[in-house]
């Protein structure tokens, strides 16, 4: 294992990390998985309790993906979707098409692309139909949508963004819904609509160059699983409705029934111009994304002119492999009624982590769907490695971003694994050095 280790720190330069700082917490060697456990090179288990960065839905080496990716190997592998098309990317299309009422899906592989594509698709459509002056953006304030320089331009974390800004296009924050900044005795829907009226305000003056908003719905992942409340968007749909401005969902980390729908604009039962989809559209295993957009939009391409179509392209885009293994994901939320059945484990799982909800130092204990989150109070520099570090010793892989801790389990993850999250959670915060 030493070995890997030290391989792993002289040759792969590790995402989202400060590889100095591998030295004193290393990476966890994994050797396979097995539904929720990843099982380390030293043959310990560690419960996946954020799913590998949110992407598994339903446990790791699931046979029937497995049987579906395997199937498809035999058949082709990859081809390239522009002047060629194959079964699994035309049949993902029409399931997508009839999940989401959006009927044109165009692929991208990692969610930072779908992003990207959204953004470029919205400011291309105003420009074909002659409105090229509307090419702006806005987001909510906190938000995450990738780190590509697109999606980093419409990205509001300062920790990833703030060395690139020279980089990066001007785009336009406004307030978040997150419902732990409402004032006190305000209801989480008041402040929901009270932000509202800031982004009316906003469109109010800029709608003529602005092409799109762009939005998390209902949870703001990487700001910390910030909740809002579903009448932010209800009102975010009908003010881009008024002002003639594109709402384009980013349902990358909250789709494919995170959030207790199989996507979270449901809940506010809105259609959204543009839906983003990535991480669990695969059940975690192949890269793929999705974009998925109205007739209106797709029509406004469709032309003899070539430079009027939407030329962007990924080398995988669509790819059999990847396309496979969603349908097999799809065919697992239908067969075993996944939606219902996570309605009923969710209870269960809150019912669990009730102990975690009383602990003196835990703030703001919230849940959504699959998604179970607090902040912790008392919290000494380090905090989110320590906690990191004290779980992985109790057998749970979680990180914390900031002092916020969260669990975004895989739907296979048991009630009995559960209890064993929770009780690691409460060593960890009993720990005085956390
Ligand atoms: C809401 C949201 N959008 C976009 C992304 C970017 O996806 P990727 O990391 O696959 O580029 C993420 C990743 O966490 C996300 O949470």
């Amino acid at each position: 294992m030493n070995d890997l280790l030290s391989r792993t720190r002289a040759a792969v330069w590790h995402p989202c990390s400060q590889m100095k700082q591998l030295e004193a917490a290393p990476p966890l060697a994994i050797a396979r998985g097995e539904g929720p456990w990843l099982i380390g090179t030293d043959g310990r288990r560690y419960l996946d309790a954020i799913s590998s960065w949110w992407v598994n839905l339903f446990g790791h080496c699931n046979p029937r993906i497995n049987a579906a990716i395997i199937d498809q190997l035999g058949k082709i592998e990859h081809v390239m979707l522009a002047g060629a098309t194959h079964e699994p990317v035309v049949a993902l299309s029409e399931r997508l098409a009839e999940l989401t009422g959006l009927g044109h899906a165009f692929y991208g592989s990692d969610g930072a692309s779908a992003t990207e594509i959204a953004l470029k698709m919205s400011a291309h459509y105003w420009r074909n139909t002659g409105q090229a002056e509307k090419n702006g953006f806005i987001s909510l304030k906190n938000s995450y949508h990738g780190e590509t320089v697109g999606a980093l331009s419409v990205t509001d974390i300062p920790l990833f963004k703030s060395t690139y800004a020279p980089l990066l296009r001007h785009t336009v924050q406004v307030p978040t819904p997150d419902a732990r900044l409402a004032e006190p005795g305000e209801s989480a829907e008041a402040y929901a609509l009270r932000c509202a009226d800031a982004l009316e305000l906003h469109l109010a003056e800029h709608a003529a160059t602005t092409a799109a908003f762009i939005v998390e719905p209902l949870v703001q992942g990487a700001a910390g699983m910030a909740m809002y409340h579903p009448a932010y968007l209800t009102r975010a749909r009908e003010l881009c409705d008024q002002y003639q401005v594109h709402l384009i969902a980013d349902e990358i980390a909250v789709g494919f029934g995170r959030t207790g729908t199989m996507f979270a604009s449901e809940q506010a039962g809105i259609r959204p111009d543009f839906i983003c989809l990535s991480k669990g559209i695969t059940g975690g295993y192949l890269p793929l994304s999705a974009v998925l957009t109205t007739d209106a939009v797709y029509a406004a391409f469709y032309d003899d002119a070539t430079a009027r179509g939407f030329l962007h392209s990924h080398s995988y885009t669509g790819n059999p492999l990847a396309c496979r293994a969603a349908l097999a994901v799809l065919d697992i939320f239908e067969d075993d009624q996944m939606i219902a059945a996570n309605q009923t484990k969710a209870v269960e799982f809150t019912r669990v982590l009730s102990g975690v909800a009383e602990h003196p130092r835990v703030r703001n204990f919230r849940h959504l769907g699959m998604i179970w989150a607090f902040d912790v109070a008392d919290v000494t520099p380090g905090f989110a490695s320590h906690f990191h570090q004290a779980a992985l010793a109790k057998g749970v892989f979680i990180r914390p971003i900031g002092n916020t801790v969260y669990a975004m389990p895989p739907y296979v993850t048991s009630a009995e694994e559960m209890r064993g999250l929770a009780d690691a959670m409460l060593v960890c915060l009993d720990r005085p050095s956390v």
